[in-house]
């Protein structure tokens, strides 16, 4: 009997860690690379979607893999679908904060690295419409490849704003292109992102960009 119920109580906590746990590695399907909006007309209709009406659809992981390759993904041998300065590798890092957790994005096999479980999305900023987004991506500088090369640090941080402009330009066409609404944001829990991310002191996170599928 003793040992009947230590094997329920043990199957039932075994069940409900391994449903509720996010996976630590995700495999991301391959991205979309034809068809969408003709790139003209998405250039024509880009915007920010509103704050106070934020689309609130869930955006598939087919959409999200597609988005991600568009901000920093490989397209050639060595070189990405954004210019990096001297064909250094990405020196800007994408995290997601997703339902299940956060993860950040691993352009090197287009997968997802787990870096925190659980529904956080709410924590990062204080507007409003980041709670109810989808998925959140953020922006965080990752100067090591950068410094790899030389250069000053004012050079390095010069770069590495120059790259976030890029990715998320990038990422406001392609969402436009995928129907999904957008918006960028440089408000954000700053604190909060450091710690549940695990920033090193010189690194930053430089903004946030919210997304939700209309
Ligand atoms: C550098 C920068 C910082 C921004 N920060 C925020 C922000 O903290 N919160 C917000 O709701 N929108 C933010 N935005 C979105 C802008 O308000 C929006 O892009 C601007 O009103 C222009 O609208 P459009 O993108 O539709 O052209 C930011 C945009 C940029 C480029």
């Amino acid at each position: 009997m003793k040992h009947a119920l230590f094997t329920v109580l043990f199957v039932s906590v075994f069940t409900v860690t391994s449903v509720s746990a996010a996976e630590s590695s995700v495999a991301l399907p391959a991205p979309q690379k034809t068809g969408g909006k003709p790139m003209l007309e998405a250039v024509a209709s880009r915007a920010s979607a509103s704050g106070l009406d934020f689309p609130s659809g869930t955006i598939s992981q087919q959409d999200i893999a597609t988005l991600l390759w568009s901000a920093t993904g490989k397209n050639r041998a060595s070189k990405w679908t954004i210019p990096f300065g001297l064909s250094v590798e990405p020196y800007v890092d994408i995290y997601v904060a997703a339902k299940e957790g956060v993860y950040r994005y691993a352009w090197q096999d287009h997968s997802l690295k787990l870096v925190a479980d659980g529904d956080l999305r709410k924590n990062f900023s204080s507007q409003g419409f980041v709670a109810t987004a989808s998925h959140i991506f953020i922006f965080v500088t990752n100067k090591t490849p950068l410094r790899n090369k030389g250069g000053s640090p004012q050079h390095w941080v010069k770069w590495t704003y120059v790259a976030t402009g890029a990715m998320t330009e990038q990422l406001y066409l392609v969402a436009d292109s995928l129907r999904i609404g957008a918006r960028y944001a440089e408000t954000m829990e700053t604190n909060y992102v450091r710690q549940t991310l695990n920033i090193a002191t010189d690194e930053e996170p430089v903004c946030i960009f919210a997304l939700g599928k209309r």
